[in-house]
C-alpha cells in the first residue's frame, strides 16, 4: 500500500488529498460573478486592480510590470527595497536587515538535551530536541520590554527521505524500512516546541537553554485532556481511554494562534493521513465497506494512511481502535507558562482539518476565534465564546470551552451569514445522523453540508485585525467553471486569492458580515491568469498561494506562501510579501524575504514593538526539486537540493525558525 504515487514528496500528498469535493453546484458562470462583484463595490473603494480590470475591460487594460513600477502610484506604507524574486539555495532578505537562523531542526531544547547527529538520531534525542517542519510561530513575552519571552512552534510533518540516512521515500515501497524507532523519532519531531528565548545587547536573539518553561509536545507521549461538548461521548472513548477525556499526542499541527490571555493554540490539520486500516480494496485504497463510521470517515479522507505509524501503534489503526481517529482534528489549547499543565483538545471549536486558530476580544469581551479547513471546497468557520474575557488567566483558560461554532456562507451578493453548528436547530437533527451536539462538533464537516456552507478555495490562516478579517484561500485547481461563485470566482484556481471579511460595526459576534475580494494571485502580465493586484505591484511583488499571515503592529498586514511543487508555474521561490490593505495603495504587494529551494514559509510573527519578526522556514530542499534545473531530482538525506542553513557536508537540510531584525535595531519596515 502506498500513498499516492503521483506525487513525489509528502508534501504534495498532502496539497493533494485535500480533495474531497462535497459542494453544491452553484451553477455561476465566471461573467455573472464578476457582473455582480466588480461592478460595485471594488470600484467605489479604489481596489479595482489588473486582474478585475482585465475582467471587465479586456487584456489591454493589463500593465506589465515594468509599467508598473514606472507608474509608482500606492502609498509606500511599507518602508523597505523589495528583494528580486527567484529560487536558489538560500535565502534572502531586504537590504538592511538581518536573518538570524534561530532553532533548526535537532536543536537541544532542555538542558541534558544531547546535540544533534544526523547519522544516529534516536527518540531519546528527539523528544528534547527542536522538531521537525516548523509552521506556526508565535511569542509570548516575560518582561514589559519582550527582551525575555516564550516562543511557541508548531511542528506539522515530517519528510523521512532527508530526515534519515538510505531511506528515500518510504510510501513508495510500502513502508519497507520504516522501523518502530523510526516511526516513534518521527512521533517525536511532531507536535509542538516551548522556549525560552532572550534578546541580547546586540540585538540578536538566543535561547535560554536551562528555562524551566522549555518542553517538547510530541504525537508520541504527550498526555492531554480533552474538554467541550465531546469530551467523553462514547465516539470519544478508546481502549486505552475509556473516559473519552484523555488523549496521546497531537498531529500535523500547522498554524495556531496565542490567545489574548496568552496561551498558545495549536491546530491540528491533516490528521486523517496518520491513520491505518489493513482492510483493502482491489486498487489498494481503504476500504470502508461495512465501517459503520464510513460516512464520517469518507468525509474527513480518513484513513490516508500517509504514515505507517498504526503498525506499530495500534490506535493509529482504525480496525483496532476505531475511535482514536476522532480524538484528534481540533484545536489544541498550551499554556507556556505553565509545563506541567496538560494541554486541552477543545471540541467547541469543532472538528476538521483546522490550518490555525487565530483570535480576537469582541467588543462585548467575547472572545472570537477563525479557523480555516484546509481542503478543496472546504470551508470557513467562527467560534464565539459563551463567557467574556476577564483578565484572570485560569478563568480565560475555560472560554473555549463553551460557545457557538458557525460556519460560513459567502453570498454573491458581498455579504456572509454565519450559520451555527447547533444540534436540534434546521437539519442538525437525529433523522440526518446528529444524536447530539457531540456527533455535530465530531462530524463538524458533515453538519456543515448540510447547513450549505461556501465551498472555498481551501481556507489557510485566518487572521482578525480591528473590523477586518483577512482569509488566505490558497488554491483550487479542481474547482471547474460551473462551481465558481463569488467568493472563488475562478475555475483552475492555481494562484490562490485573498478575502476580506468587514464585521459590522466591529462586532465579530454578529450573524452577518461583508466581504470583498483583496487581491487574486498570479502573474498580472499573463492575461489568463485573472490576478487582481494594485498596478503599483512589481514583477517581484506579485505572489501565489497565501497560505500564512500576519497584521503588524501598524496595522499592516504580511502574507507568507506555500506553493508546493507548484513553484515552476510562477518561478519563484515561496517568501514573505508585504501587502497594502488601506488606501490608494491597496492590494499593492511587495516581497521582503524569501525561501531557499524547497521551503514554504510559514509564521510569520511580529513582537509588539515591531522590532524582531519570526519566520519559519519549513522542509527546506523538498518541494518540487524536480523542476528546479541547477538539480532537477528528487531530494534524499545524502543528495538534498540545498543543505540551507548550515551548508554543512553530511548535515541534511533542516528547516528553521529565522529571527528578523533591523541592522539599526528599528522598526521593521517603518
Ligand atoms: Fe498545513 Fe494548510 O497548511
Ligand atoms: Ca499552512
Amino acid at each position: 500500500m502506498t500513498r499516492d504515487d503521483e506525487f513525489c514528496n509528502k508534501a504534495q500528498a498532502f496539497e493533494a488529498a485535500d480533495d474531497i469535493p462535497t459542494h453544491a453546484h452553484l451553477g455561476n458562470t465566471i461573467g455573472d460573478v464578476i457582473n455582480r462583484r466588480f461592478g460595485r463595490r471594488d470600484l467605489l473603494r479604489g481596489a479595482l486592480g489588473v486582474g478585475a480590470a482585465t475582467a471587465l475591460f479586456g487584456s489591454t487594460a493589463i500593465l506589465s510590470a515594468s509599467e508598473a513600477r514606472a507608474g509608482g502610484q500606492g502609498a509606500a506604507r511599507f518602508r523597505f527595497d523589495e528583494i528580486a524574486s527567484g529560487n536558489d539555495e538560500t535565502h534572502h532578505i531586504a537590504p538592511g536587515y538581518r536573518a538570524q537562523i534561530l532553532l533548526r531542526w535537532g536543536d537541544p531544547i532542555t538542558a541534558g538535551a544531547p546535540e544533534f547527529d544526523p547519522l544516529n538520531q534516536s527518540v531519546e534525542a528527539q523528544k528534547k530536541q527542536f522538531g521537525y517542519n516548523n509552521d506556526y510561530v508565535g511569542f509570548v513575552p516575560l518582561d514589559a520590554e519582550g527582551t525575555r519571552g516564550v516562543l511557541c512552534v508548531n511542528h506539522e510533518y515530517t519528510n523521512e527521505e532527508v530526515m534519515f540516512p538510505g531511506l528515500g521515500r518510504q510510501d513508495k515501497v510500502a513502508f519497507a524500512g520504516m522501523t518502530r524507532e523510526l516511526a516513534e523519532i518521527e512521533m517525536a519531531a511532531h507536535g509542538g516546541t516551548v522556549v525560552e528565548i532572550a534578546r541580547g545587547a546586540d540585538g540578536q536573539w538566543s535561547v535560554v537553554l536551562d528555562s524551566p518553561l522549555n518542553r517538547r509536545i510530541t504525537a508520541l507521549d504527550t498526555l492531554m485532556a480533552i474538554d467541550g461538548p465531546a469530551a467523553g461521548h462514547p465516539r470519544m472513548q478508546t481502549t486505552a481511554d475509556p473516559s473519552g477525556t484523555r488523549v496521546i499526542g497531537t498531529l500535523n499541527n500547522c498554524a495556531g494562534g496565542i490567545t489574548p490571555w496568552g496561551t498558545y493554540l495549536m491546530a491540528e490539520e491533516n490528521f486523517h493521513g496518520y491513520f491505518w486500516t489493513s482492510k483493502l480494496d482491489f486498487e489498494g485504497k481503504p476500504d470502508l465497506g461495512g465501517n459503520p463510521a464510513a460516512a464520517s470517515l469518507k468525509r474527513y479522507g480518513a484513513p490516508g494512511m500517509w504514515y505507517n505509524w498504526g503498525q506499530h501503534h495500534p490506535r493509529f489503526d482504525i480496525d483496532r481502535e476505531p475511535n482514536e481517529v476522532n480524538r484528534f482534528g481540533w484545536i489544541v489549547e498550551v499554556d507556556p507558562m505553565d509545563p506541567a499543565a496538560l494541554p486541552v483538545k477543545h471540541t467547541a471549536l469543532g472538528r476538521f482539518r483546522h490550518e490555525g486558530a487565530e483570535s480576537i476580544v469582541n467588543g462585548d469581551g467575547r472572545v472570537v476565534v477563525y479557523s480555516g479547513d484546509d481542503a478543496r471546497f472546504d470551508y470557513l468557520y467562527r467560534f464565539v465564546s459563551a463567557g467574556k474575557v476577564t483578565g484572570d488567566k485560569a478563568a480565560d483558560m475555560r472560554l473555549l470551552s463553551e460557545g457557538e461554532l458557525s460556519v460560513a456562507r459567502f453570498n454573491d451578493d458581498g455579504t456572509l451569514d454565519w450559520m451555527p453548528l447547533v444540534h436540534g436547530q434546521g437539519p442538525l437533527t437525529a433523522a440526518n445522523g446528529f444524536d447530539g451536539q457531540a456527533d455535530v462538533l465530531i462530524d463538524a464537516r458533515l453538519a456543515a453540508d448540510l447547513l450549505g456552507a461556501t465551498p472555498m478555495d481551501r481556507p489557510e490562516d485566518v487572521q482578525p485585525a480591528g473590523d477586518r478579517v483577512y482569509v488566505m484561500l490558497t488554491n483550487n485547481t479542481r474547482r471547474k467553471p460551473d462551481q465558481v461563485n463569488a467568493a472563488n470566482p475562478r475555475p483552475e484556481n492555481t494562484f490562490g486569492h485573498i478575502v476580506e471579511l468587514t464585521v459590522p460595526g466591529g462586532d465579530h459576534a454578529a450573524a452577518h458580515a461583508r466581504w470583498d475580494i483583496l487581491v487574486k494571485c498570479g502573474d498580472p502580465a499573463v492575461a489568463e491568469v485573472g490576478a487582481l493586484w494594485n498596478p503599483a505591484t512589481t514583477g517581484h511583488g506579485w505572489f501565489a498561494s497565501p497560505d500564512n499571515c500576519a497584521v503588524d503592529a501598524d496595522g499592516r498586514l504580511w502574507i507568507s506562501t506555500d506553493q508546493g511543487s507548484g513553484w515552476g508555474k510562477t518561478g519563484k521561490s515561496d517568501g514573505l510579501y508585504a501587502l497594502e490593505t488601506e488606501g490608494e495603495g491597496r492590494g499593492t504587494s511587495k516581497l521582503f524575504f524569501r525561501c531557499p529551494v524547497g521551503a514554504e514559509l510559514c509564521g510569520p510573527y511580529f513582537t509588539a514593538d515591531q522590532r524582531t519578526l519570526f519566520l519559519a522556514v519549513q522542509h527546506p530542499g523538498t518541494d518540487g526539486t524536480k523542476d528546479y534545473a541547477p538539480f532537477g531530482r528528487e531530494s534524499t538525506f545524502e543528495d538534498p537540493a540545498t543543505r540551507w542553513p548550515d551548508f554543512r557536508d553530511g548535515m541534511p537540510p533542516r528547516p528553521s525558525v529565522v529571527v528578523v531584525t533591523r541592522e539599526d535595531g528599528g522598526r521593521i519596515a517603518s
